[in-house]
């Protein structure tokens, strides 16, 4: 029913090839002739993560939009790039100064060359053939010691076009010459902004795959082209997974041509919507994971909650994208010191991106010294990239532990979610610390210690995040969980069916609809993926009654990979059906393979059998592959799968 409108799109079979690898697999296989080349579950016997483009930790900076919507201009920009450079939150890592929507006055028919509405970048009025150009205000924060970042849109229109209709910064003239977005000259506005102008990183929204509708008032009275949606924002059924993907691969493509350094980042924005949280990874260096935060509290922990459960997505060089801070404004200004903390915390816990996004030239010294927080910071930009995983998680207070390094020292978070005091006790292991040895906490805002055995209790005001550095005696003094080290794991197959919508993402009242909606109904897909700690659907990993505490949990035709880059020797888990799965008919079969090679295997598995005990020599092995293998058929559910307490230590045998 779907016209499919890149050629992209209809060279892949897109919905079966992307948004659910599984079905694939059950095609291929059960395909005359299908091979092993076509088997997803097959080890590739190399790290297939994703290394294009330069966000080895997550990008910290500036971005315009919170700030002035469309009404951005060079003054405010370069005004906001002094304020990091002067205060020193450049050299502590806010490098990155991004444009958002608002900067294009058309496309030039003639040659399709954008050109920039120089009556707010007047820098860009450069004359000439070319008309306009960015390259003196990328110039002028180069010479900063900063990067410069533009925007964009993966269809024909951007998003203003649609939702700001009032600005004064709309793209002008003909139907042809306010289609400013990539759609039909990727690899010309790509080679613009990276070559001829010198930014480094672009975001890419994605309104001209969705809100241009045939038919719609808002095509017939702006005179746009109309686009059947690629994504249709109120269900995923309906959208074309593969071939909103395929526009976004295309960027790539044109990205690695036109900066064979790998010195770009490409941010997909494309809110969460088409499975975007399971194959963002594959394709950008961050992903939305979420619609556009706004200032409420209720914004904050939707957008904080479309990402916080996704740890295993991400890792060095691709990040959850909950949205830019909104530090500044409304619940997060500075009369909500508590607010400000909590939101700056849990995204630094999370690994997001932390682009800052009020008016600096204007800003209250308190919320320069939030952001100026190094010991906050310094848990994002932690090398080893591992995302904080939600250990405690309830509607009313949530406990995240994140670990730094190679484990050595952890960060954990404690959140109070509610509008009432909470009672919140840490225990030593929920930081994989041994409860008998102690336990030393630093608070990271008031910079106090303190140190505890066992467990220790706390009562946090309303909305308040408490951050501690902690140190202790490990659980495993010889290695680690592999659920601690997030970031070193790519899902590379995550065993769902059909794309499934996340329940579990905080259910605000529509800041844009209100109640006209019919209710905050879950919208972004990706429930049932690999999980740190709990089951692909949020319950404890139980095998025939017996509890881990750590490990994966995963679905049935699920491939991960493990990066041994701490050079551990063996690896072990135990492993079952977990006791939660829906699925209770079908066996499934674990297999651990190193660099390729079949290393051990379980027996099939049943509903109801023990846990069984593998172990796998892997010293020298770079890339350790975990695989389960369960029913082909296509009307079977997947089979909830548990390695339970997978670890990696250094013990040779
Ligand atoms: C979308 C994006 C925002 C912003 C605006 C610009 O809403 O999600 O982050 O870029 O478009 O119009």
């Amino acid at each position: 029913m779907r016209e499919r409108s890149t050629k992209a799109a209809e060279s892949k079979p897109s919905t079966l090839r992307y948004a659910s690898l599984a079905a694939a697999l059950t095609l291929s296989v059960s395909a005359a002739h299908a091979d092993a080349a076509a088997d997803a579950l097959a080890p590739a016997g190399r790290w297939e993560g994703n290394t294009s483009g330069s966000a080895s930790t997550p990008p910290m900076g500036w971005s315009s939009w919170n700030a002035f919507r469309t009404e951005v201009d060079e003054a405010k920009v370069i005004g906001a790039a002094q304020v990091l450079v002067d205060r020193g939150l450049a050299k502590l890592g806010y490098t990155q100064i991004n444009i958002d929507d608002g900067w294009w006055l058309k496309r030039r028919t003639s040659d399709g060359r954008l050109q920039i509405r120089t009556n707010i970048f007047p820098s860009a009025a450069t004359g000439g053939p070319d008309g306009t150009s960015f390259k003196p205000f990328t110039d002028k924060l180069h010479a900063m010691g900063l990067k410069a970042g533009i925007y964009t849109d993966i269809g024909r229109n951007a998003c203003s076009q649609a939702y700001d209709l009032h600005s004064p910064n709309l793209p002008q003239g003909t139907t042809a010459e306010r289609e400013v977005g990539l759609e039909g000259h990727v690899a010309q506005d790509i080679n613009l902004y990276f070559k001829e102008w010198g930014f480094d990183y672009v975001k890419i929204d994605a309104c001209g795959l969705a809100d241009f509708l045939p038919g719609s008032d808002l095509v017939k009275q702006q005179n746009y082209r109309a686009a059947a949606p690629l994504i249709e924002r109120g269900s995923i059924n309906r959208t074309d997974i593969g071939a909103v993907r395929a526009r976004y691969e295309a960027v790539l493509e044109a990205l690695k041509a036109a900066r064979p350094a790998n010195d770009y980042v490409l941010s997909i924005c494309a809110w969460g919507m088409a499975n975007v949280r399971t194959w963002g990874k594959d394709v950008g260096n961050l992903w939305r994971t979420s619609a556009d935060i706004t200032s409420s509290w209720t914004s904050m922990l939707h957008n904080f909650d479309s990402a916080a459960k996704r740890p295993l997505y991400a890792g060095p060089g691709h990040w959850n994208d909950p949205d830019i801070l909104h530090i500044g404004h409304g619940a997060f200004d500075a009369a909500n010191p508590v607010e400000v903390r909590s939101h700056f915390s849990l995204w630094a816990m999370i690994n997001a991106p932390l682009l800052v996004s009020y008016d600096l030239r204007n800003g209250p010294a308190s919320l320069l010294d939030v952001l100026g927080n190094a010991d906050v910071v310094r848990l994002n930009q932690d090398k080893a990239g591992h995302q904080g995983v939600v250990t405690y998680d309830s509607d009313d207070a949530q406990i995240i532990v994140k670990t730094l390094g190679a484990g050595e020292r952890k960060a954990v978070a404690l959140f109070n979610r509610g509008a009432s005091p909470a009672p919140i006790t840490l225990l030593a292991s929920h930081l994989k610390l041994s409860s008998s040895a102690p336990v030393t906490l630093r608070d990271l805002w008031s910079k106090k210690s303190m140190t505890f055995s066992g467990e220790q209790a706390f009562t946090l005001a309303p909305h308040e995040t408490l951050v501690f550095e902690a140190s202790g005696k490990r659980q495993l003094e010889n290695g680690v969980y592999l659920s601690e080290i997030p970031g070193s794991i790519n899902v590379a197959v995550d065993g769902t069916r059909q794309p499934q919508l996340d329940p579990t993402v905080h259910r605000m009242i529509d800041p844009w609809s209100n109640t006209r909606s019919g209710g905050a109904r879950p919208q972004y897909a990706g429930w049932g993926g690999a999980q740190a700690d709990t089951t692909p659907y949020g319950q404890t990993l139980q095998v025939a009654g017996q509890v881990f505490d750590s490990g994966l949990g995963v679905l049935s035709n699920s491939r991960l990979q493990v990066k041994n880059d701490g050079g551990y020797g063996l690896m072990t888990a135990s492993v079952g059906v977990d006791d939660s799965t829906e699925n209770t008919r079908q066996p499934v079969r674990f297999y651990i393979y190193g660099d390729g090679k079949l290393l051990a295997q379980s027996a099939p598995a049943r509903f109801g059998a023990k846990a069984h005990r593998m172990t796998a020599k892997v010293a020298g092995v770079k890339v350790i592959e975990l695989v389960v293998r369960g029913s082909k058929a296509d009307d079977a559910a997947p089979v909830v799968a548990t390695w339970g307490d997978a670890q990696l230590t250094r013990a040779a045998r």
